[in-house]
């Protein structure tokens, strides 16, 4: 396959166009400011210069507390930025795997949420994302849309990167360091997401996935695991949400459910310890950062 990797300077981008050509697709990765998705004419001419077979969308507008004071922008990346590669799409009849957010939930319900729960965003970034979602599902029948949560990996930020600094600062000052105990979700690394998008993508099996991890854990659990793995002794406390405002709501339950992965027999994705003990093992490999 031709596959063309929107954001492949991103956090998961990056470790996409690894994986594609690690796989021997013909791999074309693409990000700001060759491609400006929010740009319509210029999305279009270099789709149409590339010729794809299916373009992977991991390009977005990923900062969830600065969606609150930039709603133009988080609608511009995240819904409009979608509707123009999807037109780009269906111009030159490539398929679209594009990645949504667990963020599209509420985090109301009492148990993981599956593909046909009602979405109801209540941040400014997952109404975006959602539309994006929405648009994607209007323009182009050959789509896919992975939801995935927590994400992190060997590039970029993230949250195992934060704790691990922030932590040793802490525990050099011998000082505390809390982390919100009251959400729940999945950990989910960025090379079991790639791996398990191109299992479906050799499938044709169009449509909406929730792609995490197994399992699931606060924050403060995550946070826990990350210092013990790296051996730090600082001193973790747990806290709430409200001791620890911030500018966009989060869900206070964001388990999703591999539900429909399973039921057509695709699922590979592991328990979230498992797959952060294989970002440790990559971590400590020559080539990893
Ligand atoms: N990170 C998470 O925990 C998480 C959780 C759930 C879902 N997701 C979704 O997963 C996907 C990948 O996330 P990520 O963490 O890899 O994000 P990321 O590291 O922020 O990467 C996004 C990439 O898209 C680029 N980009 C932004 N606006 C663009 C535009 N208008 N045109 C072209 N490229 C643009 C960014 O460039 P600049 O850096 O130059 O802006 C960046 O290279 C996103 O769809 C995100 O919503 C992420």
């Amino acid at each position: 396959m031709k596959i063309l990797i929107i954001g492949a300077n991103g956090q998961l981008g990056k470790d996409m166009v690894t994986a594609c050509k690690a796989a021997n697709h013909d791999t074309v990765g693409v990000d700001l400011p060759q491609i400006d998705i929010t740009d319509g004419n210029q999305t279009s001419r270099f789709i149409s210069s590339v010729k794809p077979d299916t373009i992977i969308n991991c390009a977005a507008f990923t900062a969830v507390d600065r969606c609150e004071s930039d709603r133009a922008k988080a609608f511009a990346a995240n819904r409009d930025g979608v509707a123009h590669l999807a037109e780009a799409a269906a111009t030159c009849g490539a398929a679209l795997a594009h990645i949504s957010t667990d963020y599209v939930f509420d985090g109301t319900k009492r148990e993981p949420y599956v593909e046909t729960d009602l979405p109801n965003p209540r941040s400014v970034y997952g109404e975006s994302k959602l539309a994006g979602e929405q648009v994607l599902a209007k323009i182009l029948p050959r789509h896919y849309i992975f939801r995935i949560a927590w994400l992190y990996g060997l590039q970029g930020a993230n949250f195992v990167k934060t704790i691990r600094t922030i932590a040793l600062q802490k525990a050099h000052n011998g000082e505390s360091l809390r982390v919100v105990d009251d959400q729940v979700g999945t950990p989910t690394y960025t090379r079991e997401v790639c791996a398990q998008i191109l299992a479906v993508l050799s499938q044709n099996t169009f449509g909406l996935f929730h792609c995490t991890a197994e399992g699931a854990c606060s924050w403060y659990a995550f946070a826990r695991h990350i210092i013990e793995s790296y051996r730090i002794a600082v001193d973790l406390q747990p806290c709430t949400t409200v001791e620890f405002p911030r500018p966009a709501p989060r869900p206070a339950n964001s388990v999703l459910e591999n539900a429909r992965l399973k039921k057509e027999g695709l699922n590979r994705m592991v328990e979230w310890r498992q797959a952060f003990a294989a970002f440790l093992e990559e971590e400590r490999q020559p080539s990893g950062e």
